[in-house]
Order: C-alpha cells, then structure tokens, then sequence
C-alpha cells in the first residue's frame, strides 16, 4: 500500500510535492490505515554524469534524492521511485538499460525501498531476462527493494514473474473513467477505464499470492473523473482482487469523502487478509455481478457489482462462495460498517448505478 505521483501529477514532480505528500499521508490519516510508500515515478531524472551515475533533476529535486528519502523515512514511511528497462523512460529520461547494477547502486545507497521497472524503449528486449538483470542487481545491491515489475501485462508477467519481481502489472494504464479504452496513438493500444481494467484481471487469480500480485495498476481514487460511488465501487474491486493499494490522488487536498473511501478498515482488511487469495468473479448476469475472496478464517469478502445505469438486485447463493445452500452465515455490509444479521442460503441487495455493495460473509 502507498503513493505514487503518477496518475495525478504525471511529469509535474518535485520535492516539495513529495515531502508534502509524506506529511499529508500522517495527517489524513492515510498511514494509519496502512499506507507505507511514497513513490516518485517518471521525471524526476534527467542526465547521467560522466562516471554513468543517474542525475536527478537539480531544478525539481535541489537538496537530492537520499535527502528526500531521508524525510520520508523520517516520517515513518518507505520511499520509491522509479526506472525503465530500456534505453529511456516512457517520458524520455534516462533508462537504465546497461546500467542495471550501477543504477540498483545508487538506489540502496539513497535508502530506497520500492523500484518501479518500465518497459519502455526496449526494442527487441526480452522481458523476463531483461527484468531479471534488475533482479540481480537490485539482490547485489544488499537493500531490501519491492520490485514492481511494469510491462503491462504484454509478456504474460504472471506466467515468469513469480521469483523476479514482487508485483506486476497485467494491462496498459488506468485512466480516471469507469470504461472505454483508448489507443495512445494509432496503432499504440491502450489505456483503459477502470472497468476495463477489472475485465482482464478475471483468470489471473492463481497466480498471484504472498509476496507476488498481480497488479492492475494504481488507484484513480479522488483524481475527479468518475462519482463517489464509482470510486467506491473501484476500490472495492481492487480491495476484493488483493491489488496493491497505490493511491494516485493529491492527498493534501481530499474531500471527507475521498479519504473515507482510501482509508475505510474493514475494506483494506479484506485487500490485505494474510491468506493473500485474489478474489474472482463468481456470477455474471449481464451487467449484475458478483465477485468473492475467500478469508484467512474462512469467511468471504463479496463485492456486489452494478455496471448499469439502473438501480439492480443482486443475489448471492451460498454456493457461488463455495458453500452448502443449508448453512445460514452472519452477514456485514463494509461500507455501512453495519450487521446484516443471519442469511440462510444466500443474501441479496439493492445496488445503485455504477456502485458496488461490499460484504463479508461468516457462517
Ligand atoms: C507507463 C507506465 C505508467 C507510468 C508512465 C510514466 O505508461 O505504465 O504507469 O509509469 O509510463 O511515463
């Protein structure tokens, strides 16, 4: 769980934004809820020097990175930051093709925590030997380092990535609206809607686990372009698929019901349950769906999900949980943070346009 510039802020990043971030994560009570890295992505490099090392930009990061990392440490949080496997970042920066080892160097001797690999710029690269080589580095390094594998899914990460990185994504980049993909240019496929999104994460669920996520990349949570409820509906998804929780908002200027929605318990409990299931979708009924994760204690987080524009009723039967239709189950609504009382065989609900329910369910 943390932060990352990007989605807000794209190549808009500088230290005092990443400082006031790190406060921010204190005071809005993002940290308490389980928020841990603060994460600088693309543009914050611009140069190498004359030895190879990686230059930060002096204009946007004057005082330097080790002692950014040094503040965010200081508040108790993890710092991240980012690079490509290529020859330059998707912004055009410097990327850290031949410099692998140099570069995984430089990060442990700034105190990072999190690297973020892009891909890029890598010509005829192969993927799993080219993230690889980063592995290596980063092990050499002698700093534990999170390594966020970031191919967009294009080399089937979830199929080789399980040993190199610890998340990986498995599609282009998210954009703040609920559906609709869009190529970056023609013939350059695509960025998607957060619907979108959640439609290619059904069937990845085996592979991820403890330690290595499927990643269906960062939170659009409070960047505007889609309603509360969508928001709601988005987080409970990404709660339900145990993603990594990466808030992509500007997090010194959130409204009540944006930082209720990032930072509400029982959901994030359900996203970082110790069992580590990614949950699945378990009933489709054309707009009308129902995904479930299956609990360390053996209960369900169920998402009731609502893609229409019309108020719809979704059923739950006990058995698309996997369990017999004769037990009854003690059910919670998560967002209402309220007992729904005893259900025998399966539990239904009102759900409002783009919305989403969110329950868990104990026999
Ligand atoms: C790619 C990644 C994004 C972001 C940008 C930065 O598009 O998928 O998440 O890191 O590059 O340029």
């Amino acid at each position: 769980m943390g932060w990352n510039s990007w989605n807000k802020f794209a190549c808009d990043v500088n230290e005092d934004l990443i400082r006031q971030t790190a406060a921010a994560m204190l005071s809005s009570g993002m940290k308490d809820a389980g928020y841990q890295y603060v994460i600088i992505d693309d543009c914050w490099q611009v140069d190498r020097d004359s030895n190879g090392n990686i230059v930060a930009d002096p204009k946007h990061f004057p005082s330097g990175i080790k002692a950014l990392a040094d503040y965010v440490h200081s508040k108790g949080l993890k710092f991240g930051i980012y690079s490509d496997a290529g020859t330059k970042t998707c912004a055009g920066r410097p990327g850290s093709r031949g410099y692998e080892f140099q570069d995984a160097r430089q990060y442990a001797a700034w105190g990072v925590d999190y690297l973020k690999y892009d891909w890029c710029n890598t010509s005829t690269q192969d993927a799993p030997s080219s993230y690889e080589i980063m592995r290596a580095a980063l092990d050499a390094s002698g700093r534990a380092i999170v390594f966020s594998i970031c191919e967009w899914g294009k080399n089937k990460p979830w199929l080789w990535a399980k040993n190199i990185g610890n998340l990986w994504r498995t599609t282009g980049d998210i954009k703040d609206r609920w559906q609709g993909k869009q190529e970056w240019k023609p013939g350059d496929c695509c960025n998607y809607g957060m619907t979108d999104i959640l439609d290619q994460q059904d069937g990845l669920e085996s592979y991820a686990g403890p330690g290595h996520w499927n990643d269906p990349d960062m939170l659009e949570v409070g960047n505007g372009g889609m309603t509360t409820a969508e928001y709601r509906a988005h987080f409970s998804l990404w709660a339900i698929l145990a993603a990594p929780l990466i808030a992509g908002n500007d997090l010194r200027d959130m409204t009540p019901e944006i930082r209720e929605i990032l930072t509400r318990k029982e959901v994030i409990a359900v996203n970082q349950d110790a069992a580590g299931i990614q949950g699945r979708r378990v009933r489709k009924n054309g707009d009308l769906e129902v995904w479930s994760k299956p609990l360390q204690d053996g209960s369900r987080a169920v998402v009731l999900f609502n893609r229409g524009t019309a108020n719809g009723e979704i059923s739950v039967a006990w058995e698309n949980l996997g369990y017999p239709a004769h037990l009854s189950a003690r059910v919670r609504d998560l967002w209402d943070a309220k007992d729904l009382g005893e259900h025998g065989g399966k539990f239904s609900a009102t759900v409002g346009p783009h919305a989403a329910v969110m329950v868990t369910v104990k026999p």
